[in-house]
């Protein structure tokens, strides 16, 4: 058992899911562990109920350590929600003409970083998108190379400072440390996106219950980021009303007979469903449903076309949308998807997984496994679980420019 264990908890707004793996071999992983439990107190991607939120979490950890028989000491979790915000920024250092080194490299990143954030903001996450060396530009990796002035160009994402510490106290309560926190769509695109898709330019999507994040690749680096406050819990909200029927019950309609293309459903197509004001059940069509629920769905890819073209790289996407995340399985969502955004969609779920993936070739599992292998990304040497002979995990700190470079350069 000398194999690195990783630990991610994926603390979405309909179910918090942690999952325990053991490193094999260089991008293999075997589950050992998994604890799915419903969400509480989390709502949009945020925690508006401390208590309840961190008893969900506190179960999801029992759980995954029941059955991965390990102790967690320490995870990734993933965060999302509309307070998470990103900009593109650069940063400049002078070299004076010597071999450039992994130190410019942390003092261009770091004056990438000097862009005014306000004090109640955190970064999550600085991303070197491409460098230029006296002004030449396109250069993936400087470390070697001669110069004068050396640029880089960084996406940063923040978020909200009080959020981060409430979602960090979820985890903390459990007597887990959050090695370090990952933005939803980066931890989703690990497993879903190709490689060809990410060097020729594809968005990542993941619609959850609660928010809608992308992640738009572009010869192979994020080049944008974004989380909209909107998902499949806005589409059983307005069967809910629709129909007049409980949230609970709508939630099932909308898994059962759901379709997000009306079109797709015929006239005489029925199911029978108990209202809040009829004592027998009633007939309802499964056209109206689909009504409902693609004027939703509808609503949600604008917004998502819309912050894609407001990102400016609307043009630059040729391998298209890669959707995932729950509310991907709604039957009809691809092609109404690739209606509304006009470039080529497919659903994706994490595959090949290997030990205890029973539940986890689901889109909704995306984000979870995704945490899993971005641990790997950052070469996760230290162990993540304690107990035994095992000691605490080193917490790895994006914001710590020089050690996280040391993670990601050769
Ligand atoms: N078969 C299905 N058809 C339609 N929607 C579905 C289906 N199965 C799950 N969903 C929807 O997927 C959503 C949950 O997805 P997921 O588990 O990815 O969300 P989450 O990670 O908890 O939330 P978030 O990431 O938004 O915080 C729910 O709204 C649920 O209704
Ligand atoms: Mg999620």
């Amino acid at each position: 058992m000398d194999e690195p264990i990783v630990v991610g908890i994926d603390i979405g707004t309909t179910k918090t899911c942690t999952l325990v793996a053991r490193v094999e071999g260089e991008r293999s992983l075997r589950i050992l562990g998994v604890g799915i439990e419903p969400s509480q107190g989390i709502r949009k991607g945020t925690v508006v109920d401390l208590t309840a939120a961190t008893q969900s979490v506190a179960r999801s950890i029992e759980k995954a350590e029941r059955s991965s028989g390990l102790e967690i000491t320490s995870a990734l979790v993933s965060l999302a929600g509309s307070h998470v915000s990103s900009v593109n920024s650069r940063g400049v250092v002078g070299i004076s003409g010597r071999v450039i080194d992994g130190d410019d490299v942390a003092r261009a990143l770091e004056a990438a970083q000097a862009v005014a954030i306000p004090h109640n903001r955190e970064v999550i996450h600085v991303i070197q998108r491409g460098f230029v060396i006296d002004g030449q530009d396109g250069i993936r990796m400087p470390i070697g190379m001669h110069g004068y002035r050396l640029e880089v160009e960084a996406h940063i994402i923040t978020a909200a400072q009080s959020t981060v510490e409430n979602l960090r106290q979820c985890v903390s309560s459990s007597g887990v440390e959050v090695s370090q926190f990952v933005l939803n769509p980066l931890a989703s695109a690990e497993v879903v996106l190709s490689e060809t898709e990410r060097q020729m330019g594809a968005v990542v999507c993941d619609i959850g219950g609660g928010t809608t994040d992308l992640a738009i690749y572009i010869d192979g680096d994020v080049w944008h980021t974004m989380v909209l406050a909107v998902g499949g819990n806005h589409i059983t909200s307005d069967i809910a009303h629709g129909l007049r029927l409980p949230v609970s019950q709508a939630e099932d309609v909308k898994k059962q007979y759901g379709n997000a293309i009306e079109g797709e459903v015929g006239e005489d197509e029925f199911f029978s469903v108990r209202t809040f004001s009829e004592e027998k059940p009633m007939q309802v069509s499964r056209k109206e449903l689909a009504h409902i629920i693609e004027a939703r769905v509808e609503e949600i890819f604008l917004l998502v076309l819309q912050e894609i073209k407001r990102s400016g790289y609307d043009g630059l996407l040729p391998a298209g949308m890669v959707l995932t995340g729950g509310s991907s399985l709604l039957p009809g969502i691809r092609t109404l998807a690739s209606n509304v955004l006009g470039v080529p969609v497919r659903i994706a779920r994490p595959e090949n997984l290997v030990g205890l993936t029973d539940q986890l070739g689901s889109p909704a599992y995306s984000t979870s496994v995704g945490l899993l292998y971005w641990a790997l990304l950052m070469n996760e040497a230290g162990p993540l679980v304690g107990g035994g002979s095992h000691g605490k995990g080193a917490p790895v700190d994006l914001t710590n420019i020089k050690e996280w470079l040391k993670r990601l350069l050769p």
